[in-house]
């Protein structure tokens, strides 16, 4: 689609009260801005991001995470100083000079790092003479959410929604049916907070309209601030036609704070949780489930309630029970929990994890761990069984060392297996052993101090006060 997005990323989040830029919070496991750059690259093939506070920790992770995506992006830095708010992010970002500490810096790593580094002009050099403007704190947006305002043939549109409780957004004046303005909650009297009709924080609008009504903005308001909104107003007085586009506010949230953050977190859940069940996956109370964007399942799957599965996590035909975590991991044809942890960098196949198992950077294929267990770093073959309270101990102090077990290996109830190791198959492990020498095939291991009984040794030991009880 001949289309170009313009993503504001550039504020300073203030109201998060929090040392991470607002856009890298994160919703469901992925920084909020990732969201708004996916659907933007689903859009278009020019997509534009503006920055300013924290720029290099948010160029940083653009660069990270949408490498393969460098030449469809160009990065933009506001001129603050000169040119605050969300109109001011479209305004003259060439001269970053005033700004030491994010621009001045930023400027030099990013040349070759994303996009062809195009200059920047007011307005920007884009590709398309149709633009479309997000706020980047809006994560639930989608390309489907997007389409009723890149439809629309007006030179502006605006994405307009009600709010039953519209504290914090701009209130959208309609006047005989025309838009006349959009006036801010903090500029607003309270009959204008009354309104409920709020804007979304996203345009359509015509290059043109942009190169016409930029440079006029003003910041004669309560932030002194360049508004893109009034962008609005002065169209509306010049007989602009501005359609409203009536948007879904569950595709249009925005994120100011960090109570908002988690309400649109869980938004992201019941969508991804839908997802899930809509695929066949059977979850138990799944308001209880916590799932990240990344995870994804396959055939037959059941998971039951307070579940938390993250990162880039694949479960296949498997039962995950009650309260286990599990952290970017494969997990095939397995039982795992109630109350088992499950960290990064496992592939459990076939296998049967219980309570209070802890388990990292571990292939475990056909195995039982049962019970109060941490097996990290190892693999374990086929028919192998680790009894209660058995621990690799995989850490020396400086590094981390494999343990291998072979197949039908029988481990024993508190073992401690002293990695590296490598235990051969059909090996049993007494109870109780301290494991630091390799076995080999048929091995029986055995390492504990022989049991001594006393005859009448409690009598011995409890003389006195049994005497005084009885
Ligand atoms: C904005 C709108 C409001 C709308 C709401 C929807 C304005 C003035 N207000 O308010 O009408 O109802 O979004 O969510 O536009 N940003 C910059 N540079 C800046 C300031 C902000 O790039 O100098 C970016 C922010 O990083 C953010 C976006 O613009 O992604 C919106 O800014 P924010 O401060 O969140 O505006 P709101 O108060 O939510
Ligand atoms: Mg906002």
């Amino acid at each position: 689609m001949s289309v170009s997005v313009i993503i504001l990323a550039a504020g300073a989040g203030s109201r998060m009260r929090s040392a991470c830029p607002k856009v890298l919070h994160q919703i469901c496991g992925k920084a909020m801005l990732a969201y708004s750059i996916e659907e933007a690259l689903k859009i278009s093939d020019d997509v534009h991001i503006v920055l300013f506070f924290q720029a290099a920790q948010i160029q940083q992770y653009i660069t990270d995470t949408f490498s393969q995506h460098s030449a469809h992006i160009t990065l933009h830095y506001q001129n603050h100083s000169k040119y605050p708010g969300t109109g001011g992010a479209l305004m003259d970002n060439k001269d970053n000079g005033d700004n030491k500490d994010n621009g001045g810096d930023i400027q030099g790593t990013m040349k070759g790092d994303i996009g062809d580094n195009k200059e920047e002009k007011s307005p920007f050099a884009m590709r398309y003479d149709k633009v479309l403007i997000l706020n980047g704190d809006m994560p639930l947006i989608t390309k489907e959410a997007l389409q009723p305002l890149l439809k629309s043939q007006s030179p502006i549109a605006l994405g307009v929604f009600e709010l039953e409780n519209p504290t914090g957004y701009g209130r959208v004046i309609i006047q005989e049916g025309q838009i006349t303005q959009i006036i801010e909650e903090k500029d607003a009297q309270e009959a204008i907070k009354a309104i409920k009709t709020i804007n979304a924080g996203v345009y359509a609008l015509d290059q043109a309209i942009l190169a016409t009504y930029l440079p006029k903005l003003s910041c004669h308001n309560a932030q002194n601030e360049y508004y893109l909104t009034e962008l609005i107003a002065l169209a509306a007085r010049d007989k602009i036609s501005i359609e409203p586009i009536a948007l879904n506010p569950k595709n249009f949230m925005g994120v100011n704070t960090q109570s908002e953050l988690a309400s649109v977190q869980d938004m992201m859940l019941d969508t991804l949780r839908k997802k899930a069940m809509d695929q066949g996956v059977v979850m138990h109370l799944p308001h209880t489930i916590y799932l990240e964007a990344q995870v994804c399942f396959e055939g037959a799957c059941e998971i039951e309630m307070g579940v938390a599965i993250k990162g880039k996590s694949h479960i296949i035909d498997s039962h995950i029970k009650a309260h286990t975590i599990i952290e970017d991991s494969t997990i095939k044809d397995s039982h795992i929990g109630p109350l088992a942890h499950i960290r990064p960098k496992c592939a459990i196949t076939k296998s049967h994890i219980g309570n209070f198992v802890e388990v990292k950077a571990s292939h475990l294929d056909g195995v039982k761990a049962g019970h109060l267990s941490y097996l990290g770093d190892c693999e374990i073959s086929e028919g192998s069984n680790v009894g209660a309270g058995v621990i690799t101990c995989n850490y020396d102090g400086k590094t981390k060392h494999k343990t291998i077990i072979g197949k039908n290996v029988f481990i024993g109830s508190d073992t401690q297996l002293v990695a590296p190791l490598n235990i051969a198959s059909n090996v049993l492990i007494a109870s109780g052993t301290t494991m630091t020498k390799d076995a080999k095939e048929g091995d029986l291991v055995l390492s504990r101090v022989r049991q001594e009984n006393k005859s009448a040794g409690f009598w011995h030991f409890f003389k006195k006060d049994i005497a005084k009880d009885s």
